[in-house]
């Protein structure tokens, strides 16, 4: 552990740029705690942001006691706000407390604004977008949760969502959420059988999706995507097929058209009492080691962190139109444009496209359209977008902007100031927002909201209320292993069935301490930097590879007797992986043959690969090699 993380720090780098920027301005410097967070006044001593930080650490039950009480809705409340001990990988929060999450993200927003929008949904072709009320909202999650009970889904059950982002796959996780079962989103671009290997380690029976997907102007078959996996995976009873596109395709008994059948079912849905800690989702994410781990997250603790992170975070305000362009499938999606944000009762856009379909002024043309006030995104689509020149921004109205958010990955001093310059017109804060999977919501990040904050360019700054960072085997510099001393309650609780690889990857690297696996850098302020993983964990265009995943496939080549993945710096996806994948992530062993047996001038047909590029770096690659 220690030598990987002193490798990595080396890489570190140490000069911090010390352009501050105060993003206070936008609000003046006279404030009152109150306006910030109403839950402060009952606060003893407590008049500023740094007072309120300290205070949520420090008297964490108090802190997180009444910010829960105050801004869930409760069936029956807590006794206890938190029993947690990481020698164990214990996790609870709000224990005793009963309360639905789908009421709190829909029922009591449609009792004060039925009509207010809750999505907007931004199909691939510019223009074309979709706006559901918080009223249809509800009504689309009650037919869906009536179908599922229907189908035989119970509370407990997992049921698996491979769906892009569009309102029916929002309303399936709050379907799931309203009847007590748990939820497990794959990621609409994974292969069949990386969905049946998640279909099978959450034994679900159910499996929701759509009949096509429509990405950057080009239709994927996602039905047939499931077809191939359920045939390996003998739970799954029933396949409920949305349509996203007017093209029929192969039905069988298994199947289940949603639409159709939904329409038959009842808009009243009663919510289901859960418990705070029973399960709310799963979501696979990758390790340095072994299969993908599903982090399981539960209900109240969740809710409550991924609603004040995004009220805090990005000064999120009511009538705010919340621009997050992350898939459902990532956990991105799941805190930020599902829960966060319709808990708060938000204005949220899901996003189908790409950043450069059908031309790199895509983003920016949205948010003139969408008139989007926080826009969050990630660091690669920056960095490439960045290249095409300022005129794709400055041809568009970007005035609406409020806040600019990265996630996923560093960002890197020439992608921040051009996003904060260009993107912003250098009047927007830009939030780098560092969390994982793991942590369920965001961890670290400058935090807007507080007139007093100042921005580091590339720096994630400030730890959020509640989070204690620290740093261990600091080797002098301020840098160390990232870790966080006590709980918050978005934290995950488990992996599913594997408790002991919780413990063990978490818990045990450093006793008494959550370990991230990242490595950091503390500056004499105390304001952090992200430097990167520690563990063999790759991420590409800031989703997270395991080299174990990897190896595992080319492994599979007979001529391969061994293999090691590596992940090598790229300008544009911060980290390369090197393989040609179609969009739905399988390797096209074809285009590798030819590049073997020099044979690159017959390459064949690439236009299903994802990123065509990717051949011409295995060809370099290859030559090197020679
Ligand atoms: O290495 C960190 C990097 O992404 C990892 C988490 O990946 P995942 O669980 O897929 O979640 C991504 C979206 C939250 C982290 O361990 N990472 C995430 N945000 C940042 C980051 N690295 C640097 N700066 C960030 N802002």
């Amino acid at each position: 552990m220690c030598s990987l993380w002193r490798g990595s720090l080396l890489t570190l780098t140490s000069s911090l740029n010390r352009r501050v920027f105060q993003c206070c301005r936008q609000f003046g410097r006279s404030y009152n705690i109150a306006s910030c967070m109403p839950e402060a006044v009952a606060f003893q001593g407590v008049s500023d942001h740094s007072g309120l930080y300290k205070f949520s650490v420090n008297e964490s039950d108090r802190f997180w006691g009444a910010v829960a009480r105050q801004r869930l809705s409760w069936i029956s409340p807590f006794h206890t706000v938190q029993n947690c001990d990481f020698s164990q990988g214990k996790i609870k929060w709000f224990e005793g407390g009963k309360l639905n999450v789908s009421v709190n993200c829909l029922d009591r927003h449609v009792h004060t604004c039925p009509e207010r929008v809750a999505l907007i949904w931004e199909r691939d072709e510019p223009g074309t977008e979709v706006k559901i009320t918080y009223r249809q909202l509800l009504e689309l999650t009650c037919r869906l949760g009536n179908l599922l009970k229907r189908q035989g889904v119970r509370r407990g059950d997992c049921v698996t969502i491979y769906m892009p982002p569009c309102p029916l796959a929002v309303a399936s996780m709050l379907a799931c959420a309203r009847i007590g079962a748990a939820h497990n989103v794959v990621f609409a671009g994974f292969s069949s059988e990386a969905l049946a290997d998640r279909i099978r380690d959450a034994q679900s029976s159910t499996v929701i999706t759509v009949n096509q997907g429509v990405r950057g102007g080009k239709v994927v078959d996602l039905k047939r995507t499931v077809d191939q996996a359920v045939q390996n995976c003998p739970s799954v009873q029933q396949v409920l097929v949305a349509m996203r596109t007017e093209n029929t395709v192969a039905m069988t008994d298994r199947d289940v058209p949603l639409e159709e059948e939904m329409m038959k079912e009842d808009v009243v849905c009663e919510p289901v009492a859960m418990d705070s800690e029973d399960v709310l989702f799963l979501l696979y994410t990758s390790g340095s080691t072994g299969k993908p781990k599903g982090l399981v997250h539960t209900q109240a603790g969740y809710l409550l962190y991924t609603s004040l992170t995004h009220r805090y975070v990005f000064n999120y305000h009511d009538g705010d139109v919340f621009g997050c362009v992350a898939d459902i499938g990532w956990i991105t999606g799941h805190s930020y444009i599902v829960y966060g944000a319709l808990c708060n009762g938000g204005t949220t856009v899901l996003f189908e496209s790409t950043p450069v379909y059908p031309n790199p002024g895509r983003y920016w043309e949205m948010v003139e359209r969408l008139e989007i006030n926080q826009f969050y995104g990630a660091p690669t689509a920056i960095r490439l977008l960045l290249k095409y020149g300022d005129e794709w921004v400055q041809n568009y109205n970007r005035s609406s902007l409020k806040t600019l958010g990265s996630v996923g990955e560093p960002i890197n001093t020439e992608a921040w100031e051009w996003y904060h310059r260009v993107v912003g017109d250098g009047r927007c804060p830009v939030v780098d927002t560092w969390w994982q999977t793991e942590t369920g919501g965001i961890c670290i990040a400058p935090r807007p909201a507080d007139p007093e904050a100042e921005i580091v360019p590339g720096m994630a700054m400030r730890p959020f209320y509640g989070i204690k960072p620290a740093l261990l085997d600091t080797e002098g510099g301020g840098g160390g292993a990232l870790c966080i001393s006590q709980a918050w309650p978005g934290m995950a609780r488990t992996i599913h069935n594997h408790h002991q690889r919780f413990t063990e990857t978490y818990f045990q690297p450093y006793p008494g301490f959550f370990f991230t696996g990242d490595g950091a850098h503390r500056s004499k302020e105390g304001y952090y930097q992200i430097v990167g993983r520690l563990d063999d964990v790759i991420n590409v265009s800031g989703h997270r590879l395991g080299t174990a995943e990897l190896e595992d496939v080319v492994n599979q080549c007979p001529a391969v007797a061994e293999s090691a993945a590596i992940g090598y710096s790229h300008d544009i996806k911060g980290e390369g992986e090197c393989l040609p994948k179609t969009r739905s992530g399988k390797i096209m062993r074809r285009v590798l043959r030819k590049v073997v047996e020099r044979n690159t001038d017959e390459l064949g047909d690439l236009s299903t690969l994802d990123d065509p590029d990717s051949v011409h770096e295995v060809i370099r690659g290859h030559r090197r090699l020679r």
